[in-house]
């Protein structure tokens, strides 16, 4: 269970005529208990989407309240948490950092206590999962982007994480890649939280959260949800 509690996230806006620095509200105030299977996060470019999906492993800590991922604090905790919350970005190229994907499987995979042996094999295990057995030793930049979002998938599934927050991960992709990779987290057994700009794909959640302004503005059933997402797109851009 993920639990934000009066969160807040602010940031430092200079101020480039001279005058006083000003503190702007990102994200907030946001209580939330999300425990559902599926949960998808909407809203428009720039609504703070992102910043709640980074408060959910860590990458964001909040300016006041606390987010916690069964029990542990994301500003107290935040290894213990990165453990247990993966997180998938929009363009795989952020975190694959190794020359092939069999090394950089075993590279998420260090931390486990595997010798090399070991450690290769689970690495070309998680990539059979997602097809990838043939590409194993091929440069991660001969991928096709499917691909490398498949590659980035099997990276930070491999440790097992038991939540996946996953940022716009078919964004950059075609349709037909978009298909295969939305499949294969509709069918993970981890409880998986996305940020979406793919309605139909929200459809598919247990819930969806629609963000605006750094506003959780709707929360609930997905298919009200998508329709006061519509509403509040369409009266912003009559
Ligand atoms: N570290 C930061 N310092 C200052 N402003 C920030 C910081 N991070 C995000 N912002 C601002 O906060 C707002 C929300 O950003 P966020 O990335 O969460 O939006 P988003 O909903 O994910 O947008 P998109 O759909 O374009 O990805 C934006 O106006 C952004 O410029
Ligand atoms: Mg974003």
């Amino acid at each position: 269970m993920i639990a934000l509690a009066g969160v807040q996230v602010t940031a430092y806006s200079p101020d480039a005529a001279g005058g006083a620095d000003r503190i702007v509200r990102l994200l907030g105030p946001v209580s939330l208990a999300l425990g559902e299977h599926r949960i998808a996060i909407v809203g428009a470019n720039g609504s703070g989407k992102s910043t709640l999906a980074r408060l959910l492993n860590g990458l964001v800590l909040p300016s006041s309240g606390t987010v916690q991922v069964d029990g542990l604090d994301t500003a107290r905790d935040g290894a213990a948490v990165r453990r247990r919350v993966g997180f998938m970005f929009t363009d795989p190229d952020a975190q694959l950092v190794m020359p092939t994907p069999v090394e950089d499987v075993a590279l998420s995979l260090r931390r486990l206590p595997l010798d090399a042996a070991a450690r290769d094999a689970a690495a070309r295990a998680a990539l059979a999962r997602f097809g990838l057995a043939d590409r194993a030793e091929v440069p991660v930049h001969s991928l096709s982007g499917g691909q490398r979002q498949l590659l980035a998938l099997a990276s930070v599934l491999a440790t097992e994480p038991q939540i996946l927050v996953c940022d716009e991960p078919t964004t950059l992709l075609d349709l037909r890649w978009r298909r295969i990779v939305d499949e294969l987290l509709a069918g993970l057994d981890q409880q998986v939280v996305v940020v979406t700009h793919d309605l139909d794909a929200a459809l598919q959640a247990d819930r969806v959260l629609v963000v605006d302004d750094g506003a959780v503005a709707f929360d609930g059933d997905p298919v009200p949800a998508v329709q006061f997402y519509r509403d509040l797109m369409t009266a912003a851009h009559p």
